[in-house]
């Protein structure tokens, strides 16, 4: 397991994917760069999610602030309730979560650190929100937190957006945002972060109707992942039971990827109830109801929340792509992203620098690039060529060879299937758009 997570994250950083942060100083824990490929993979993930939650009648996008009045963490139940349970060695002073220690060593006391016996103190609650303040003072009174979900922006945000956009219940709103947790144990990679990016949607509904949304939302939901490349036959759902819930939850099911040291959630679908509004009315003293103009009433909507890491699941999308296999007694590392997905859709490569091949593959590369983005390689063999690019996920190469000069065609070689076919040049960007529509993975 920790072999494949290795060769991961050495080829995430060889090849542009995502570097330590700060690591010139030795590292931040818990925090990473995406690279030029990265990025690109990571906006790819978002872009699907965007287009998928809010091109549709009924869900508004926004984009709030990422610091918010204080208060909202109080109404929240994040001030008190956003706590893991904590123990420190009273000698070495190192911190762990409870659930990390063997009973063995908490009955002795024991830290796994230092290995000293009776050293370890009772279970501590350590709020996970990063504190700063606002302003030049730094007191109390200026006191504020980095959000540890995008969802309170929606909330205090409901009614502007519900009255400026004349929705009726239900409807939703979505945003894509940073969110910052100082995680006591950081750990796989892009899995448990201090800093991270989530995908959020609160879909207002009339009471009583909370359990046929739900189960829509999880259909929805589930369904979405196969258009990224993740298979149902990788996914399993997990539901809360009793003390696992979250405090503003009645019900939670989290989505999961089989990522190589277990099952792990991508995402959760929870039925939020009314505990948010109603927080944020008790706490502001202002009326966050819908006015529904037919009964006269005025209604406290539930909501139903679907919630995703973009980060966990751009870790999915890299852990699920990385195959090794062997061609011709040679190893080949491939990256065998989804299309839709992957960082670079099209790599274009003269098969010499000579006989006018770099010029028109330089043309080629400036039509296909207005609307894919596009890769242009001349050094070295075009065997280690397309290697390059199969290790970064291109599904396809388009190589300008010597028929090229005789009759306008190129080679197009496919990634996955390494199956290589003639393509007329002023076919080609409908010929790849066509490949990525209909693109299928491997053995379907
Ligand atoms: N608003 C609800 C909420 O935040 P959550 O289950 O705590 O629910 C939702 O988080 C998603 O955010 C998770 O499914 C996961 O994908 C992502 N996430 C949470 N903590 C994370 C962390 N420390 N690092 C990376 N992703 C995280």
């Amino acid at each position: 397991m920790g072999d494949v997570m290795d060769k991961l994250v050495s080829l995430c950083k060889r090849r542009g994917f995502i570097f330590q942060s700060s690591e010139v100083y030795g590292g931040l824990n818990g925090c990473w760069d995406y690279g030029p490929l990265g990025v690109e993979l990571l906006r790819n993930i978002k872009d699907s999610w965007w287009k998928a939650m809010t091109y549709r009648e009924d869900v508004e996008g926004i984009d709030a602030s990422i610091l918010m009045h204080p208060r909202v963490w109080e109404a929240s139940g994040h001030v008190d309730g956003f706590t893991d349970p904590m123990i420190d060695c009273r000698s070495c002073k190192a911190r762990f979560r409870d659930d990390t220690l063997t009973e063995a060593q908490l009955e002795a006391g024991q830290c796994p650190n230092c290995g000293n016996k009776e050293v370890l103190t009772e279970p501590r609650a350590f709020n996970l929100m990063f504190k700063t303040f606002v302003g030049p003072l730094e007191d109390d009174s200026a006191r504020a937190f980095l959000r540890p979900e995008t969802a309170q922006g929606i909330y205090v945000n409901f009614l502007n957006v519900q009255t400026a956009m004349r929705h009726k219940l239900p409807f939703g709103i979505a945003q894509i945002g940073k969110a910052f947790r100082n995680e006591i144990n950081t750990k796989n990679f892009l899995f448990r972060t201090r800093e991270f990016e989530q995908m959020e949607m609160q879909y207002f509904v009339r009471p009583g109707t909370e359990d046929e949304w739900f189960e829509y939302w999880r259909e929805e939901r589930w369904n979405w992942f196969a258009g990224i490349g993740l298979p149902e036959s990788k996914m399993s759902w997990h539901e809360h039971q009793g003390d696992e819930l979250a405090h503003y939850a009645r019900a939670a099911f989290d989505i999961q990827y089989a990522f190589p040291f277990g099952e792990g959630e991508i995402e959760g679908i929870h039925n939020r109830g009314d505990f948010d509004l109603g927080r944020h009315e008790e706490f502001s003293g202002k009326s966050l109801r819908f006015f529904d103009d037919q009964t006269r009433e005025k209604i406290l909507p539930s909501v139903i929340e679907t919630s995703i890491g973009a980060s966990r699941t751009c870790m999915a999308c890299l852990v699920h792509a990385y195959h090794e296999e062997e061609v011709d007694g040679d190893k080949r590392v491939v990256m065998r992203f989804h299309p839709r997905v992957a960082p670079l859709k099209v790599a274009v490569l003269p098969l010499v620098k000579r006989d006018n091949m770099p010029d028109i593959a330089r043309k080629i590369v400036a039509d296909l690039r207005s609307s894919l983005p596009v890769f242009y390689d001349e050094g070295g063999a075009i065997g280690r060529r397309y290697r390059r690019m199969d290790e970064v996920g291109t599904p396809y190469c388009v190589t300008v060879d010597s028929e090229t000069l005789e009759n306008d065609t190129v080679t197009v070689r496919e990634r996955d299937s390494m199956d290589q076919s003639r393509v007329a040049i002023d076919a080609l960007k409908a010929d790849i758009a066509q490949r990525i529509e209909t693109w299928k993975p491997a053995g379907d």
